[in-house]
């Protein structure tokens, strides 16, 4: 199904009043709303950036070179297959710039993140939605969806809002059977989250070919968010176009050097990733028992369905939490949850049982 144009495209991003405003004040109100991490930077990321804040006079490394040796030793990739963006957005967007034109398809699943429509608004290109299963991407789908004009085809993988993922079997199914003058597009931004055994980034399946792109960010569990950084793991050829539609000096200087210092503390990662994880589950299990279920989710959020999710997202804003209505997604009957503290989530569940016992 092909979509018509979005209106609000000048309203497009995030802030913690954009969905209405909290009661309270600001210092106690909970930001649950934008799928960032709940539980801050690296200390050793924090103090990299005081360290470098007297730099910041000059600019910054045109091409990121540290930060993509740093990465690519992180995750064994070669550097120079390695571009960094102002947050991951950016290099999609980049990718878009580059692969699509006006008259040309890019294909996705129907409840993919917004911004995979909004680019193709941008560009002038047509965004295909194509019906999910059970609220997950389908791969036979979304490849009955290619045409002649298809040139980008994108999977998030866990997915937003839905935090459904596929099995590593079933990506390659998608890259083994799309035409290889296609750009396909594997979007890891909740890599890190993903517990299951058989999920894979993608960055094992971008070798031998010339259209498979992996794209990252330092903003969910590595925590930076605020400060913008992205990068992708692509064949040469590609690396080398995006690379010509980028600006120089593209990451900042301070997210360059809180980017390298946050990939050398691991151990903190793996701690958001399980503390984050047991609360997810946490919090799934309580909503759940509220009568509100939520769909299997491998990110640091939770899609959750309410008999009115408008009433709930109003409820919830009085007592200074705020969370994400999707109808903007065509999910008018879920809210997405970004998880939170221990502290947090107990706020937000005794709210959700206040609301279930005063009008449920
Ligand atoms: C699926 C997905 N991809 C990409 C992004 C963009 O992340 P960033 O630009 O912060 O790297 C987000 C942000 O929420 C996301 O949910």
């Amino acid at each position: 199904m092909k979509t018509a144009p979005i209106p609000y495209i000048a309203e497009a991003g995030f802030s913690v009043t954009r969905h209405g405003k909290p009661s309270g004040p600001p210092e106690s109100w909970i930001q649950l709303a934008s799928n960032e991490s709940s539980f801050a930077a690296s200390p050793a990321a924090m103090e990299a950036v005081r360290r470098a804040i007297g730099e910041i006079h000059r600019y910054p490394e045109p091409s990121s070179s540290d930060l993509r040796n740093a990465i690519a030793a992180r995750y064994d990739l070669p550097a120079e297959q390695i571009i960094c963006g102002n947050g991951s957005e950016a290099v999609i967007e980049t990718i878009y710039r580059c692969y699509a034109r006006p008259g040309d398809e890019v294909v996705f699943s129907r409840y993919s993140f917004i911004q995979f429509r909004i680019f193709a608004e941008r560009v002038g290109a047509t965004a295909v939605l194509v019906d999910e299963r059970d609220y997950t991407p389908d791969i036979d789908a979304l490849l009955a969806a290619v045409t002649a004009k298809t040139k980008i085809v994108l999977l998030a993988n866990p997915n937003n809002p839905t935090g459904t993922w596929l099995p590593r079997s079933e990506v390659r199914r998608l890259r083994d059977n799309l035409r290889p003058d296609i750009v396909l597009v594997l979007d890891a931004a909740y890599a890190e989250y993903a517990e299951s055994e058989d999920f894979t980034a993608g960055h094992e399946l971008v070798a031998g070919t010339e259209n498979v792109i992996v794209t990252r960010t330092f903003s969910k569990a590595f925590g930076l968010a605020g400060l913008r950084v992205g990068w992708a793991h692509g064949p040469l050829s590609m690396i080398r176009v995006l690379g010509r539609m980028k600006q120089i000096g593209n990451v900042n200087r301070l997210a360059q050097t809180a980017a390298i210092a946050a990939l050398g503390d691991l151990a903190f990662v793996n701690d958001v990733v399980r503390t984050t994880s047991a609360s997810r589950r946490r919090c799934a299990e309580a909503l759940e028992e509220l009568g509100f279920p939520s769909l299997p989710s491998q990110g640091n959020f939770l899609c959750t369905r309410f008999p009115d999710a408008a009433a709930v997202h109003a409820f919830l804003l009085g007592q200074g939490i705020v969370v994400r209505p999707i109808e903007d997604y065509g999910l008018g009957d879920f809210l997405r949850i970004t998880i939170g503290s221990d502290g947090e989530m107990d706020r937000l569940i005794a709210a959700l049982k206040q609301y279930r016992d005063e009008k449920g």
